[in-house]
């Protein structure tokens, strides 16, 4: 029996978010260079885009490229943005006939020109499908995007747009990349560390964390079963007492 049959499938989260982690280690563990690490990533991309789909769950955020991520050498750098340049080539077609819409949140300007090109195409190509979307978190982090949030929100009060007492936690969101996205309900981190490393710290406020030994290449469908299968099993109270949910 394979886990999927033990998922309940009127109690699916309707958004799932994922730290793919642990691509320099499984190429290490190999004696490879690291970047076949992040090119066997690709396939655990595909697997988990392909089970959140098979599933109906609607959003999938892959946090695929960190502001911190701009430290790395430079060649890994290259190489991840060649990885997702050709990724994206050859994915639009299944994107497109799976009915799955791309998005990104992240800072884009920062990306290189050809890859903000890409992704621009791909994002409009997919925008009227209405399946899953898939949110790529590229030169992501929270701090980045809540600092960018009152940036904008002290913009707009400058032109009058907006007054401090209108400010809650609703009209806050609307000023992060995620706006109109819903929080995730489960948050997986691979490679067994124990980490929220600067991801949707905003959004993940009351999300359910799944933390797996498993490395990031290694991941696949029945991983993710098993991650719903865990999250199904617990109670969500929101601050609340067990009778009264
Ligand atoms: C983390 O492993 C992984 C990344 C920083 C990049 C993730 C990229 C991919 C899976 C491939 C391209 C993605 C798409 C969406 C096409 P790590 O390098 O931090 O591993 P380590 O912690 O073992 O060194």
């Amino acid at each position: 029996m394979s886990v999927v049959d033990k998922i309940n499938k009127d109690r699916l989260p309707n958004h799932i978010a994922i730290i793919m982690d642990g691509n320099g280690r499984w190429a290490k563990q190999r004696g490879t260079q690291r970047i076949f690490g992040h090119r066997n990533g690709v396939s655990s991309v595909r697997s988990a885009i392909e089970a959140s789909a098979e599933l109906g769950v609607k959003f999938l955020t892959l946090y695929a490229f960190s502001t911190e991520n701009w430290n790395r050498p430079k060649i890994e750098i290259d190489a991840l943005m060649g990885l997702l340049i050709n990724t994206i080539n050859t994915e639009t077609e299944t994107l497109l006939k799976n009915n799955i819409s791309l998005k990104t949140i992240g800072d884009s300007d920062s990306l290189p020109k050809a890859v903000q090109k890409k992704l621009n195409e791909v994002i409009q190509k997919t925008s009227e499908c209405n399946g899953l979307t898939v949110i790529l978190a590229l030169s992501y982090s929270s701090r980045w995007e809540i600092t960018n949030a009152v940036k904008c929100i002290m913009n707009d009060f400058s032109k009058g747009k907006i007054k401090p007492e209108n400010i809650d936690e609703d009209t806050f969101s609307k000023y992060l990349n995620t706006s109109g996205i819903p929080d995730p309900e489960l948050m997986i981190r691979t490679s067994g560390e124990f980490r929220i490393s600067n991801f949707l710290m905003w959004q993940l406020a009351y999300t359910e964390l799944y933390f797996t030994p498993v490395l990031w290449p290694d991941f696949n469908k029945e991983e993710l079963y098993k991650a719903i299968v865990d999250f199904q099993k617990r109670e969500r109270r929101f601050g609340k007492i067990s009778e009264q949910l």
